[in-house]
Formats: C-alpha cells, structure tokens, sequence
C-alpha cells in the first residue's frame, strides 16, 4: 500500500504579504484554481493509493479540512501543536501509517510543489516503487539550472534499480559550493519528496537521531483523535529537537538511491519563482490581478483587489494585499524572509 504523506505545516514567508501565518502559501492558489495542496493531492489522481495523510500545524486545521472537503478527499489529518520540521513531521506520519497498515510505502510530498507534467511525475513514482518496496530510501532529483542555495544537492552515483545510487547528499551549500557542483556536474537538486517503507524510515532516524524517534514515538502514543483529527501531545511534542528530513537523516543515509525527474518541477518558495514559472507577457511580465503595466518589463505584478498602474518598471516585484503591499526588486526577493522577521519582532 502506498501512502501519500502531504507535508503542509511550513510558514511560506518569503511569499509575504500573501503568505502569512494563519494562511501560509500552501493553502493558496498561486498558479491554477485548485490550492497548492489540492494541486498536490491531484496529480496523484491516477495512481493506486491509499488515504493520504496530511501533517499541518494545529492553527491550520479547518484550512486544510475544508480544501478536502472541497475537494472531495479524505485525509487523515495530523495536527502539530508547535513546528519541529519536517523530520519530527514525517516520523508522525509513519507511526500513523503503521497503526493502519502492515509496513506501508511512504510517498512523501511538500506541498508547495508545481509539476507541470503530472504524467511523467507518476512514471517516475511508478517507477521508484520496486526500489522502495525492496527497503531502499527514494529519492526524487531535478537537473540544477542555477546554483540555488535553497535546495539540497545529490551527487550521483552508479546506476542501482533503475535509479542511480546516492553517493552523497548536502543541504542547502553556500553559494560557492553549490556552484562547485554545477562546474563539476553529476549532481542533482532534491526535489524534498521522498519514497520508503514506514519502517525504513523509523529505523534510520532511530539510529542518526534518537531523540526525535524517541520523543515522536512517545508524542504519537499520546496523541488523541479529535472529530477528524489527530492531535499530536503538545507538552511532550515541543520538546523534539527541531530539524528537517534533509540534515537529520538524507545527509547521513548510506543506502538511498536517487530517480531522475523531468517533469516541470519547482518549488515556488519565493516571488521570483512564481515569476519563473508564470505565463508572461511579450515583455517578461507576469501578472496576476488587474494591472496596467507601461513600458515595464521582467516584473511580477500581483494585485487582490484593486488596479495596479507601472510605469518603467525593470525587474520588479509588486505585490498588492488588503493590508500590506511590498515592492522589491526581483533578485533581491529572498530578503522577504529578513522583513518579515523584523515585522514579527515589532509585533
Ligand atoms: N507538517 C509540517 N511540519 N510540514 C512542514 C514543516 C513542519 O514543521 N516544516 C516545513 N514543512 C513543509 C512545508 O510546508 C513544505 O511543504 C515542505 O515541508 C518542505 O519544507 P520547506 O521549508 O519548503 O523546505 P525547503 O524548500 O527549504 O527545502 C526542502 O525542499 C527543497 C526542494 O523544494 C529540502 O528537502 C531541500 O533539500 C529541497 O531541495
Ligand atoms: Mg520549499
């Protein structure tokens, strides 16, 4: 049985001012109609899977029941009371998998993803069963455009499985690393979604990080089932160390192997890769709302609510909401992250 685990608890910040705590991005539609996550559950449409467990934070609860519900899926929801990452999130989801099913696969999925080709994407999943079902730990690479310091990088091996065998991963290098790798070639991104049995993954987190098995186990037995939710056990949770998949197990992991995916992938994490990804205009604009743009070019223009007029706009990004507005230039859009740190220690 394979099992989609929809990871749907970040913060989105650097999509501010849409994205905003009690509404990250995930639950926004950003590209199409349906929301980031129906986009997620969507394109699995045509595989053989079962209830897909989705893992949020406990103030997105109705958010993430209600776009089920509109969507016409089940789900089995999983509440954190505070964020840990995604590590503490996905051992979660496995000690649930497997108090329903005998040692299921995991098909675990961010949800902040864009695949353009939904069909290739299933060709690969399809593809990587064999190898996770055999116990192997699966992972999804994408062919580097950029030395982008967001995304972890897979050095691949020799082929195994009908993949290739990993034969190092790294986390999010610097900017001088990552472009070391792209100069030398034969690694890939991450692209954060991962196959393997719920077991598999117990077991090498027990073994690279005892302390977030141990307190998610302990977490987990004293969860309780609330009307459609599963509520994590706050006082016990919120002593888990706090870590991502990506250092806690796919950086010390000797036995994964990597399947190469070419099917329009990107993870919309900031404002320029909606831009990236969005149909633009004859002059690079990509706009979403009600906007006139004179002699602008390379801009993302976004609006709510209202008409947004530029004029000799050049690589910019505007973004209009009911309460905050930002204007930044296109390559300097990661420090949306740095703004809405300072927002919050102003309160
Ligand atoms: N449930 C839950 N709880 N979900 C979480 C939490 C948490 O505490 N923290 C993050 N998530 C969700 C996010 O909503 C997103 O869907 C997914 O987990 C990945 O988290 P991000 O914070 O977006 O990670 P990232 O983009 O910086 O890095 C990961 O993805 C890259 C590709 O997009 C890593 O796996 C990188 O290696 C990878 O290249
Ligand atoms: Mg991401």
């Amino acid at each position: 049985m394979l099992i989609p685990v929809i990871l749907a608890g970040g913060s989105g910040t650097r999509l501010w001012p849409l994205s905003r705590a009690h509404y990250p991005k995930q639950f926004l539609s950003l590209t199409e109609e349906k929301t980031m996550l129906q986009a997620t559950i969507a394109r699995l449409a045509d595989m053989d899977t079962g209830t897909p467990i989705i893992l949020c934070n406990e103030t997105n609860r109705f958010l993430v029941a209600e776009q089920l519900r509109e969507y016409g899926q089940l789900g089995q929801i999983i509440l954190e009371p505070v964020s840990r990452n995604t590590a503490p999130a996905i051992a979660l989801a496995a000690l649930a998998a497997q108090a329903e099913h005998s040692d299921p696969l995991l098909l675990v999925l961010a949800a902040d993803h864009v695949i353009q080709d939904p069909l290739a994407f299933q060709q690969v999943l399809t593809a990587a069963i064999p190898a996770a079902s055999s116990g192997k730990f699966v992972t999804f690479g994408i062919v580097p455009t950029c030395p982008h310091t967001g995304y972890g990088y897979i050095k691949q091996g020799k082929p195994l499985d009908d993949g290739y065998r990993v034969s190092q991963f790294v986390e999010k290098p610097d900017q001088a690393t990552a472009q070391d790798y792209l100069n030398t070639g034969g690694y890939l991104w991450n692209s954060g979604m991962f196959m393997f049995r719920a077991s598999r993954y117990l077991k090498e987190l027990a073994q690279h990080r005892p302390a977030i098995y141990e307190v998610c186990q302990a977490a987990f037995q004293n969860s309780r089932e609330d009307l459609d939710f599963i509520r994590i056990q706050n006082d016990i949770f919120s002593q888990c160390p706090d870590e991502s998949i990506d250092y806690a197990v796919m950086e010390h992991t000797t036995d994964s192997v990597v399947f190469p995916l070419d099917a329009g992938w990107s993870d919309i994490g900031s404002w320029s890769s909606l831009w990236d990804i969005h149909p633009k205009d004859e002059n690079g604009n990509a706009v979403i709302g009600d906007a006139l743009l004179h002699e602008s070019q390379n801009s993302l223009v976004y609006s709510e609510h209202r008409l947004i007029a530029t004029i000799g706009l050049d690589n910019m990004v505007v973004v209009d909401t009911k309460d905050a507005i930002l204007i930044a230039r296109k390559d300097k859009v990661q420090d949306v992250k740095t703004v809405v740190e300072q927002l919050k220690a102003h309160g």
